[in-house]
């Protein structure tokens, strides 16, 4: 099954919950720094109180022991989903986890963990040159990605164009959360390798990410309501 995690990237929580109280269904909400930077946790509660999930996209990268104790309170936050850079290493990651179990404790359930491989906006020459990592873009973050896996993370934010390739290497309960969207016949916005929804679900994609064709769409919540019409 492939869902949709709608990306609420407004500067403010009003605006947020302006956009979500448009929809006449729970959805998977996507918070960034943006709006947790500005609201605070009160902004996951506020939505969390509207019956929608939460994938908090903070991407933590610091030593272990900095991360297992905000993952901690991220946990204690309720949300449904959080990430971290992979490039914190293994032991960062599996640090993350314990984190996540340390304060879903009595709960039943931990917040999927996910990690970021390389970031869009990293390409070939900038990781050579500036990262100073020597090898194929696509070849390190699938390294990235098999290395979230062994530390015992539950997927990773991909290109959809990738996610067929994570699944071989890494297993198929191995979660693809993929951004780069687009309906056919909308704007491509600053996106580059764009992939329609119906594409993303044939590829595997356990997690479409959406953005302004949903946010910025004349009547949002039927814009969503067509993309899911395409994932059935
Ligand atoms: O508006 P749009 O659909 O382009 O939004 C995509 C969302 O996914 C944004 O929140 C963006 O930051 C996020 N994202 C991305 N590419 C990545 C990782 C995250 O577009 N590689």
């Amino acid at each position: 099954m492939t869902r949709i995690i709608t990306a609420l990237d407004f500067p403010t929580g009003a605006d947020a919950l302006a956009l979500l109280d448009r929809f006449d269904e729970p959805v998977y909400a996507k918070i960034g720094m943006e709006l947790f930077y500005s609201e605070g946790p009160s902004i996951i509660k506020a939505v969390k109180e509207r019956g929608h999930e939460i994938f908090l996209d903070l991407k933590l990268h610091d030593i272990p022991n900095t991360v297992k104790s905000a993952m901690k309170r991220l946990a204690a936050l309720d949300v449904d989903m959080v990430n971290v850079h992979a490039a914190g290493g293994k032991k960062m990651m599996a640090a993350a986890i314990e984190g996540l179990e340390e304060g879903s404790a009595g709960k039943g359930r931990r917040p999927l963990c996910i990690a970021v491989t390389q970031l869009t906006s990293t390409g070939q020459e900038m990781l050579e040159q500036e990262l100073c990592i020597q090898g194929n873009l696509a070849d390190v973050a699938a390294h990235y990605a098999k290395m979230a896996k062994e530390a015992g993370l539950d997927g990773v934010v991909c290109s959809v164009h990738e996610a067929k390739k994570i699944h071989e290497l890494c297993g198929e309960d191995f979660l693809t959360i993929t951004p780069g969207i687009r309906p056919a016949g909308t704007s491509q916005d600053d996106q580059v390798r764009i992939a329609t929804p119906a594409y993303a679900k044939e590829q595997g994609s356990n997690y479409i990410v959406v953005g302004r064709p949903i946010t910025k769409a004349d009547d949002p919540a039927a814009a969503y309501k067509a993309i899911a019409a395409d994932l059935l």
